[in-house]
C-alpha cells in the first residue's frame, strides 16, 4: 500500500498520521486506545477526570495489549476555588426536578476538590513516559515540559485561535493540534474566550498552518478520509478524530450515546456549559435546551459534573438519551459502527481514494 506518512508520523511513532483523539469519562478504553495504536494511528487516553490509581491501571492494561506508541492526555487547568453554599444551592435547585423525574435521591453539594490532582496525574505520566502527551486548556509549566520532552516524550496542546497557537510554539511544544468551531467534547481555549473562538476547521487549520513553524493537527469534524485528505491539503501533518472512534465496538460511551450518534441525519449538535461548566459540544438534548432556555444557574467546570453526574449516569442507565452528555462533532451523522482496527483500515484507504481523486483532476 502506498505510503501516507507525514514528517509527524516521526514524532509520534505511528505508521499513520491520524490520531484517536483523547475522550475523558469513559469512551477511551484501553482496548480502544491498543486498537488504534496497533492498526497504526495514535491510540490516546483522555484521563482529565481519571485518578492517578486509575490511571496507573489503564497503563498497565494497555501496555499488555500493545507495544506502539500512545497518547496520555489531560486537562491542565488549576484548581477551581471552593464555591460557597449559596451558588452551591442554586445549581441544585436547577436540577432538582430532573433528578425527582428519574426518581433520584437529591445530589449532594459538590465537594472541593472537584478535579483529580494534576501534579500526581501529571507524575503518573512522566513515570509511564508514554511516547505522547497531549493537553487541553494550555500546556504545563516550562520545567515540567522541559523535564517530560528530556526523557522523550514528545508534547502536543490544543489551540482554537491563532493566538494560542503562537503562544504554544513559544513554550516548545512539540506539535499544536488545531481545534476547529465542528469538534464534539470540550473547547480547549485558554486565552480567549470559548464562545469567541468558534473558527471552523478549514479556517483555523490553515491560518495556525501559516502563523506557526510546529507540525500542526487538525481537529474538529473529520470522520472519513475525504476529511483527513482536506486537511492534508491545509497543511496539516495529522488529523485527529474523536467522534468517528466514539462509535467503535472497543469505545465505552454508553450505548445511547452510540445509539443517537448512529442515527443522527443532520448536525444537530450545540456547544452548552450545562453539563460541566465548560463549553462543550454534544448532540442537542432535553437537558441542554431546557438548561439554556432557563439561563439555568451552574457551577464553575469542573465542578458542575458533580452536580448532573447522578443524573447522566442514570439517564444513560435507563437508555434515556435526555440528560445524557452526549458529545459529539458536527460531523457526527457520519459515524460509523464498526471495530477501532476496521475504522483506522478504512480511513487510510479513504485518504489515499481521496487523494487519487485529487490528483487525477490534473491529468
Ligand atoms: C466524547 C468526547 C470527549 C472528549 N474529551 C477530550 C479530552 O478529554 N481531551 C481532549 O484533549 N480532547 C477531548 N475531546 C476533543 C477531541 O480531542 C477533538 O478535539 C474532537 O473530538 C474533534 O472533533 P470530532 O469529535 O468532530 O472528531 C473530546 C471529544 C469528544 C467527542
Amino acid at each position: 500500500m502506498p505510503n501516507l506518512c507525514t514528517p509527524l508520523c516521526a514524532i509520534l511513532g505511528t505508521r499513520l498520521p491520524i490520531v484517536q483523539a483523547p475522550m475523558a469519562g469513559g469512551p477511551t478504553t484501553p482496548a480502544l486506545v491498543a486498537a488504534a495504536s496497533n492498526a497504526g494511528a495514535l491510540g490516546s487516553f483522555g484521563f482529565a477526570s481519571t485518578q492517578p490509581e486509575a490511571m496507573q491501571r489503564d497503563i498497565e492494561a494497555v501496555r499488555a495489549l500493545t507495544a506502539a506508541p500512545v497518547n496520555l492526555n489531560l486537562f491542565v487547568l488549576p484548581q477551581t476555588p471552593a464555591i460557597a453554599a449559596r451558588d452551591q444551592q442554586a445549581a441544585l435547585d436547577a436540577v432538582a426536578a430532573y433528578y425527582a423525574e428519574l426518581g433520584l435521591a437529591q445530589p449532594p453539594a459538590a465537594k472541593a476538590p472537584y478535579a483529580p490532582d494534576l501534579d500526581a496525574q501529571l507524575n503518573v505520566i512522566e513515570d509511564a513516559r508514554p511516547r505522547v502527551f497531549t493537553a487541553h486548556f494550555g500546556s504545563v509549566d516550562q520545567a515540567r515540559m522541559r523535564r517530560m520532552q528530556a526523557a522523550g516524550i514528545r508534547i502536543g496542546v490544543s489551540a482554537t485561535c491563532v493566538a494560542e497557537a503562537q503562544h504554544l510554539q513559544a513554550q516548545g511544544v512539540d506539535f499544536i493540534i488545531a481545534q476547529g468551531a465542528e469538534a464534539g467534547g470540550h473547547r480547549g481555549s485558554y486565552l480567549r474566550d470559548p464562545h469567541e473562538t468558534m473558527t471552523g476547521t478549514l479556517a483555523l487549520t490553515r491560518l495556525i498552518v501559516r502563523a506557526v513553524n510546529v507540525p500542526v493537527v487538525a481537529a474538529g469534524g473529520i470522520m472519513d478520509g475525504a476529511g483527513i485528505a482536506a486537511v492534508l491539503a491545509l497543511g496539516a501533518q495529522g488529523a485527529q478524530l474523536g467522534t468517528a472512534f466514539l462509535t467503535c465496538s472497543e469505545s465505552g460511551a454508553p450505548a445511547v450515546h452510540k445509539q443517537s450518534l448512529l442515527a443522527a441525519r443532520e448536525d444537530t449538535t450545540r456547544v452548552t456549559e450545562k453539563f460541566s461548566g465548560r463549553a462543550a459540544r454534544g448532540l442537542a438534548n432535553r437537558f441542554m435546551r431546557e438548561m439554556e432556555e432557563q439561563d439555568a444557574a451552574q457551577l464553575a467546570f469542573p465542578a458542575q459534573n458533580m452536580v448532573t453526574g447522578a443524573l447522566r449516569a442514570a439517564s444513560a442507565k435507563a437508555g434515556n438519551p435526555d440528560f445524557v452528555a452526549m458529545w459529539a462533532g458536527q460531523a457526527a451523522p457520519l459515524a460509523r459502527e464498526m471495530s477501532a482496527a476496521q475504522l483506522v483500515a478504512t480511513l487510510e484507504q479513504e485518504t489515499l481514494d481521496a487523494l487519487d481523486r485529487l490528483a487525477a483532476m490534473r491529468r
